[in-house]
Formats: structure tokens, sequence, C-alpha cells
């Protein structure tokens, strides 16, 4: 899509400093908290902070759907290549970033200043696919948009979306969409609201790759299958819906005298039952575990069943429950008696959807092929 607008007003003010190499503090503030080698702008306008990244960066993507001021980009670029500035690794496009998502392949960062409130109806998808690729996210709200929000006032046409030119709305998206916060600027310091947020480093014994190796892969050996665990080879995930009671076959027996009857008793009682005379107890119990570590186990699976009765089953972004279809894999056989979808997590979770009587619960769906 090709939108027509004029220049900022900050380029228009500094335009020849600009186009001579001297670069306005709106821009130059943010280069610190730019990490990674790789960067996507998106809403790059006229260029001059992708250009500013390029000097120190790897590459660096400008996407503006503006015609005018990505053509303004390519003569900023023009015109400091003449100046013997390093500017080829950086690259405009005259896009949508929407219709783009491609373009954030192999990206370290992501950057939006003061345009992350045009995404409106989009937000979720691009920052979906935002969080899947890029460790860093650099967004930039505009302070004048967030205080008059903070009144009651909308300006421009965004409406509501002001809300995301402020501190409070750009933070609760970094934390939505899976992101710590490593630093933040409120718009009260005077200057324009900042949310740098990166990604967590995940245990690898926390991934869904390597949790479901280690669960299938002893059922697998059994069968001579496979002689390592290094032969399961996951190609691709997905997201499906199943039914709790396909989810539940696998363990079923065990999930059932355990964790299905404590909660049922949890429905029914509340916090006032004899917790020590429960199968739940007692497995803990025989496994060594401290009384104190048992309590406060159960404290939270109720308090687990207190949100999941509140909010419903959602799909939990850093530890959904994970399942790898045995179809093609196992025997046929093996499926029509045994299971299906091989389960590696969310036994307590799949005990409450039961008692609540919940259907159908979101799961990731690892496939898998044997080498
Ligand atoms: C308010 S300007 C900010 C420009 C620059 N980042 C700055 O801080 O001066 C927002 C820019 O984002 C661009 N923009 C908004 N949504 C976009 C999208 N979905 N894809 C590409 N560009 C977009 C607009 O065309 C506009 O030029």
């Amino acid at each position: 899509m090709t939108v027509k607008n004029k220049p900022s007003l900050a380029f228009r003010k500094n335009h020849d400093e600009i186009y001579q190499g001297k670069i306005p503090s709106k821009y130059t503030r943010l280069v610190p908290y730019i990490k990674g080698n790789t960067i996507l702008e998106v809403g790059a306008a006229e260029g001059v902070l992708s250009l500013l990244l390029a000097q120190t960066k790897g590459r660096v993507i400008g996407i503006e759907r503006n015609e005018e001021r990505y053509l303004e980009a390519l003569r900023l670029q023009k015109a400091w290549k003449l100046q013997g500035k390093k500017v080829d690794n950086c690259q405009f496009f005259n896009v949508d970033i929407i219709n783009n998502l491609n373009l954030l392949q192999d990206i370290d960062t992501f950057v939006a200043i003061r345009t992350m409130y045009y995404f409106k109806e989009n937000m979720d998808k691009i920052f979906t696919n935002i969080a899947k690729r890029c460790k860093f996210i650099v967004l930039g709200g505009n302070k004048n948009r967030a205080i008059e929000y903070a009144k009651g006032n909308y300006i421009g046409n965004v409406a509501e979306n002001n809300y995301y030119a402020s501190s409070a709305g750009m933070t609760e998206i970094a934390i939505q969409y899976g992101y710590v916060l490593d630093h933040v600027i409120s718009e009260t310091s005077g200057e324009d609201p900042l949310v740098v947020g990166k990604k967590p480093i995940q245990k690898a014994s926390t991934l869904p790759e390597y949790r479901l190796k280690d669960s299938l892969a002893p059922y697998l050996k059994k069968l001579n299958l496979i002689s390592k665990e290094s032969e399961i080879e996951v190609i691709h995930y997905k997201t499906i819906e199943l039914t709790v009671d396909e989810v539940l076959r696998k363990s079923r027996n065990v999930i059932e005298e355990c964790h299905i009857v404590f909660m049922g008793l949890y429905k029914q009682y509340g916090r006032n039952f004899d917790y020590k005379n429960t199968v739940y107890w007692k497995r803990f119990v025989d496994n060594g575990i401290d009384k104190k570590k048992i309590e406060e186990k159960i404290n939270g699976f109720f308090d687990l069943y207190d949100s999941i009765r509140k909010d419903g089953f959602l799909m939990h972004k850093k530890n959904p429950v994970i399942v790898a279809d045995l179809k093609g894999i196992m025997s046929d056989d093996f499926i029509e008696k045994k299971w299906r979808y091989h389960r590696c997590n969310g036994t307590h979770r799949l005990a409450i959807a039961k008692v609540l009587g919940i259907e159908k619960i979101p799961v990731l769906e690892l496939i898998i092929q044997l080498n």
C-alpha cells in the first residue's frame, strides 16, 4: 500500500543538518538502546534512524508505507553515501509491515518509533510474528499523545490506540508477547516514552522440543523404533485444538486417581478437606518431598484451578501443553489401545479441565519424524 504524506517536523526543521550528517538528539538518543546486529525499523519515515544504525550494525531494514517519505529516505541514503558513510547495508522498502512479515526473518531487533499506535487491528498478528523471531524490541511512543490520552483526549485518527503511544501501553504489549523489560522511559520524563524489551533466555530443559524428546524417547526405544533420542526430529510446530479426553488418553489412570480426584475435592469443599488422605499427597510423600513443599504445590494447584475457571483454558505462551501425533510413528494397534497424542506436560491443567467440564483445549503440536 502507498500512502502520501509530508515529512515529519523534526526532519523538516533539521533537513540541512541531517543531510550533512548532523543528527538531532531525537534520533541519536535511541541508538544506545538498540542492541543486536540485524535491525528492522517499521515506520522508518525519512530513514534517519535506520541510516544512523547502519553505521554500526550488520544489516538494517527500514519499512515505510508512505511513498514520499520512502523516496526521501532513498535520497538521504544517496547523499550520505557520497559523504563516505556506511549505508549499503541498509535497505528500504515502501510497503506495509502487515503484508511483509517475512522480512522479520533473521532480525535480532524490532524497532518502531512513534508508529505502533497505527497497527490497530493488526497489532496481534504483527507482534505474534515479532515475538517468534526477534530477541529485542525497541518501542518508542509519543509524549503528547500519551499525556492527552491519560486526560481522555485522543490526538489524530487512531482513537483509543493512542494508549500505545504511552509507556504503559507499550509495556503491556512487550510483556504480553513474552519480553522482559530492559528499560522503560515514561512520558512524564519530558521526553518521548520508550520501552526496550528482551526475550528471557529459556533453559534448554524447558524448551518444547527437549521436553517432548525426553518424554517420548523411552517408549520408542522400548519398541526398537529408535536407538538414540537424537533420531527423533521435530520438523514443524502448530497450534491445534483437541478434546481433553483425547489428550488424557496417555497416563489417564494415574491422573484420574491422583489429580482429578484431588481437584474434584477442591471443587466440592474448597480448601477445607483433608489433603493428607489423598493419593496426590501420598505420592509426594512417597517420593520424599518435604511437607512444606507439598503444601506450596497444593496451593499452586488451587490457584491454577481458580484462574482457569475464571479465564478459561488459554494457550500458555511460554509453557503450552505439548503433544506429538504418533499416527504413522507407532503401530495402529498402539494408537488404538494406548494413545495417539503423546503428551509430555500439562497434567495439572488437564485434570482441572476435566473437573471443570471443559471439552476442548488448545495444544502445541510438534510434528516429528524418525531418522
Ligand atoms: C508518526 S510517523 C513516525 C516516523 C518516525 N519513526 C519518527 O519517529 O519520526 C509514523 C510512520 O509510520 C508509518 N507506518 C505506520 N504504520 C505502518 C505500517 N503498518 N507499515 C509501514 N509503515 C507504517 C507511517 O507511514 C508514518 O510515516
